[in-house]
Order: structure tokens, then C-alpha cells, then sequence
């Protein structure tokens, strides 16, 4: 709960004094062992929520996709509507790092197109960008980082290789294990800033979590990681639904149906608006 000191409550985020998070910060806190805590945004009005609740790092992720505009996977996500989101999210934010997601079909390619959508995002207001894949995203990764573009990356289950992964399943299992750890260390040394482990199983987590200095940050693994990534919506009960990783700490779907009925009912029996909010004159 908030208190007068603190409108984080009890908790210490990574950077006191509301000072704004950079990316020096996410190595130290993984030094110091205080954990990250990341949530989606992509609009001005919920970064602000976000933001002011104290959250380290606001993911603009190409979940808009199926979270905001109503697609079923996170492929048809555009570049440009990236931007549009990026710009929003970067406008109303002042303390959390902004990471901007590279959508699918713009950056996979190689360096060229990587920095080209990069910078799309990069001059929208985001503080870095995030990729998903393993080793052969690695020169795409040193390039932005040579380019003064912090990347994260994004290993386990890589929603924009839904079909080549066969749905959303569990990564990093029996002798996929090492490889995944190999993919790690190789976005590591080409300069990731962090890395996001999506639904792989926590021991992997832990043992990535430990073989790097760069900080992980995990959905569906495990508590081990350095910090944790959810979706806004499955975080704050947006809707009924929400996957078995994320936990509703909120009611916020059935709040604001709730809302939209008091509102309808106050306009049918001529309750609202009333003289305090008309003008007389
Ligand atoms: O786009 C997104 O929301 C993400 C998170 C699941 C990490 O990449």
C-alpha cells in the first residue's frame, strides 16, 4: 500500500527518488539482487498509471496485437502502429524505461533492417528496443548496440514463431535446454541489455538467470529470474481470462463494466448530469 513516504508502499524500486530508470540501473539491480518489475503498456493514459505506480520498465509489446486491436497472434502487428504506440506510451511516461517491441517482419532480415525499424522506434520515444530469437539475432543485436540502441531480448516461447513452435507451449525442455542457454550468453556478449524468458521451465530459468550478469526477466519462469514481465490487462483482471504464469491483482474489467452500467442507468433516469455540471451561463 502506498504510505506518505512512499507512493510505492513497502517496496524499494530499482531507483529512488522517483529518478527516471536507465539502463545502468538493470545491471546494478541484478548486483544487488533488487528485483525488476515490467509491465505492458501502449497507450498514453494507462503508461501513466503505470508509471506513477513505480513500475521499472513499460514493455510496448507487439501483444497490442491480440491485447488492444483485436488480432489473434501478435503477427499482423505493424511497424507503424508501433510508432503510434511507442510515441504514446514515451509521452506520458517519466520514470520507467520504455522498451519498444521490433514487430514481426522488421527486423528478422538482419542488421540492415533491424536498425532501420530501430530507429523508427528509437526517435518514437522509446529508451531501447526488444527482438525475440537466439544466436542468429545476435549481429543484429551487436549493430543497434554499436548504434547507441540498447536491445533486450526475448528467448523461451517467442510469440512471433507461434507457428514454427506449434502454439503456445512450454521452450527449453530436455536437450533444448542447452541451447537455450547457448542463445543466451550469445545475446549477452553481443550487448543485450536483458533478457526476457517467456514459459520456460524455472529451473532453465534460474540456471540462465545465474550463468549471466545481464539481468532476465521472466513470464512463466519461475521466481528466480531477476525480475517479471506481465501483460497489464492479465495483471489488473481486465478480462475474464488470463494465463496460468499471471495472477489478477486487480478487478479492473468488471470495474469498469461496472461504471459503464451506473453511467447508462444515471443517463436513462435523468440522474446525470445534474446543475453542478452544466454551465449556467
Ligand atoms: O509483447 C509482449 O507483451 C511481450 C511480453 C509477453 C514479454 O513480449
Amino acid at each position: 500500500m502506498a504510505t506518505p513516504e512512499s507512493p510505492y508502499g513497502t517496496s524499494a524500486p530499482v531507483v529512488a527518488g522517483g529518478k527516471p530508470v536507465r539502463v545502468h540501473h538493470l545491471a546494478a539491480a541484478k548486483k544487488d539482487g533488487t528485483k525488476l518489475v515490467m509491465l505492458t503498456a501502449y497507450d498514453a493514459v494507462t503508461a501513466q498509471i503505470l508509471d506513477a505506480a513505480g513500475t521499472d520498465l513499460l514493455l510496448v509489446g507487439d501483444s497490442i496485437g491480440n491485447v488492444m486491436l483485436g488480432h489473434d497472434s501478435t503477427l499482423p502487428v505493424e511497424l507503424d502502429e508501433m510508432v503510434v504506440a511507442t510515441r504514446s506510451v514515451a509521452r506520458a511516461t517519466k520514470r520507467a524505461l520504455v522498451v519498444a517491441d521490433l514487430p514481426f517482419g522488421t527486423y528478422e532480415a538482419g542488421p540492415e533492417q533491424a536498425l532501420a525499424s530501430a530507429v523508427r522506434l528509437m526517435k518514437a520515444g522509446a529508451n531501447a528496443v526488444k527482438l525475440e530469437g537466439g544466436s542468429p539475432r545476435a549481429a543484429s543485436v551487436r549493430v543497434l548496440t554499436q548504434a547507441g540502441i540498447p536491445v533486450v531480448g526475448h528467448l523461451g516461447f517467442t510469440p512471433q514463431s507461434v507457428n514454427m513452435l506449434g502454439g503456445f507451449r512450454v521452450q527449453g525442455r530436455g536437450e533444448a535446454a542447452d541451447v537455450l542457454l547457448a542463445d543466451a550468453q550469445a545475446l549477452a556478449e553481443a550487448g543485450a541489455i536483458a533478457l526476457v524468458l517467456e514459459m520456460v521451465p524455472e529451473p532453465l530459468a534460474a540456471r540462465v538467470t545465474e550463468s549471466l550478469t545481464i539481468p532476465t526477466i521472466g513470464i512463466g519462469a519461475g521466481a528466480r529470474c531477476d525480475g517479471q514481465v506481465l501483460v497489464w490487462t492479465d495483471m489488473a483482471g481486465m478480462t475474464d481470462w488470463s494465463p496460468r504464469f499471471a495472477h489478477q491483482f486487480g478487478q479492473i474489467g468488471e470495474a469498469l463494466r461496472q461504471a459503464a452500467v451506473d453511467y447508462g442507468a444515471a443517463v436513462r433516469e435523468e440522474s446525470f448530469p445534474s446543475e453542478k455540471h452544466w454551465f449556467s451561463s
